[in-house]
């Protein structure tokens, strides 16, 4: 007979003894925590796993991104490890989105949700909620307790509906007072998002810096309730964090160029690139733009070919550099698909004060607007017109012009 045989089953007889006792032990079904009725009861607290009394701070409050008819981005930032979780709805906190990655829930201080499967023009509610990871263990991971943030509100865009208004700020390269003016006074007047038109650093050292110069002070001026739309600069290709900055910044499909639909408003938006070439010894052989921006010149074929180019009463383009920036020698290519396409307006940065390139100064058939670093584009769109204003932080005016719609 084996040695351990009457332990074994010394052990099997009491562990059915108290399987068998357990549910006269248990409290009786109506003294069950109730989390409907009963407000003390807590989930994290009694979870069959380990839990730690650590509760993660928010330091990044919502930033919500490329906005579209159906989807948003929520980007936030903890102090430390958590997972991300939106809460949102229409009328209540009914549904949830989260972030994971292939079948697993992202942890970390930097959380990223995608909402999807909106209505066109309705306007949701939502929490954004994090609740902390003590330790990754392989079985029974470590957890703490939840932050939310305060309740906000945002509306997604509408193709369908009859005018469109948004703002186009620029260069505010690492400035934090200038953003948060350039956004205060964007606030005081409804617009469906704001366009950054790119160089919010001057080049990347970390998530910490970049939160620091731009992605705080933008989530706050914006207050979780008006989307961004990011162009990328040239200064974002440089420094030893440019390689990392693609999911803060990125659209929803992680390009840097994409096509979005306001009202009578058709926005294409595109990566110009570095503004030297790629053997320029500043970037030591370490730059290969070269293809990106064939490719990049591909895409934006591609976009200007779509129907709504020619159906949409106006097509607007946003990028960083007014000649299209380092192209490998493509600049006259980029004009000339916008010309054949009809593009309405091209809104630029990178020049650090106001120009207006009227239509045939460059080899353009429609107007090139560079917006100066501490100013505003506004543009207003019905299905006849495109008015366009720059005004500086102040509010006075630079420049105003109106744009009728063209046959197409
Ligand atoms: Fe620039």
């Amino acid at each position: 007979m084996h040695p351990s045989r009457p332990r074994a089953a010394w052990r099997f007889a009491l562990a059915a003894c108290v399987l068998l006792a357990l549910p006269a032990m248990a409290a009786p079904q109506d003294q069950a925590p109730d989390k409907r009725i009963d407000p003390f009861y807590d989930p994290e607290a009694t979870a069959p796993y380990r839990t730690w009394d650590s509760t993660p701070a928010i330091t990044m409050p919502p930033l919500l991104l490329d906005v579209s008819d159906t989807s948003v981005v929520v980007e936030w930032m903890t102090d430390s490890d958590s997972d991300g979780v939106v809460h949102y709805g229409e009328h209540a906190l009914d549904h949830t989105a989260t972030a994971q990655r292939e079948g697993l829930l992202d942890v970390g201080t930097f959380h990223r949700v995608v909402i999807e499967g909106l209505q066109p023009g309705h306007t949701y509610q939502y929490q954004v909620a994090s609740r902390r990871v003590v330790a990754l263990n392989a079985y029974w991971p470590e957890r703490g307790r939840t932050v939310k943030s305060a309740v906000a509100r945002f509306a997604t865009l509408d193709p369908a509906r009859p005018t469109a208004r948004f703002a186009a700020i620029t260069d505010t390269h690492e400035n934090v007072p200038r953003i948060r003016t350039l956004l205060d006074e964007i606030g005081k007047s409804p617009v469906d998002f704001v366009a950054h038109l790119g160089d919010s650093i001057n080049y990347a050292v970390s998530e910490q810096q970049l939160k620091n110069v731009f992605l705080a002070p933008a989530a706050e001026a914006l207050g979780g309730a008006t989307s961004m739309f990011y162009v990328r600069g040239n200064h974002e290709y440089r420094g030893p964090f440019a390689r990392a900055l693609g999911p803060y910044l990125h659209a929803q499909d992680a390009r840097y160029d994409f096509v979005r639909d306001d009202g009578p408003l058709h926005l294409i938006a595109v990566d110009t690139g570095e503004d030297k070439p790629d053997e320029t010894n500043v970037y030591a052989g370490l730059n290969d733009l070269r293809d990106y921006r064939r490719q990049g010149l591909a895409r934006f074929g591609q976009a200007l070919a779509g129907a709504r180019t020619r159906s949409a009463p106006f097509t607007v383009v946003l990028g960083h550099q007014p000649t299209w920036g380092w192209t490998g020698g493509d600049n006259a290519q980029w004009t000339r698909l916008a010309n054949q396409a009809k593009v309405d307006l091209f809104i630029a940065g990178h020049v650090h004060r106001f120009m207006h390139i009227k239509p045939g100064e460059w080899g353009n058939d429609f107007p090139i607007l560079v917006v100066g670093q501490d100013q505003v584009a506004w543009v207003e769109a019905d299905e006849r017109t495109l008015k366009v204003r720059v005004t500086r932080t102040d509010g006075t005016l630079v420049d105003s012009f109106t744009l009728e719609r063209r046959r197409k």
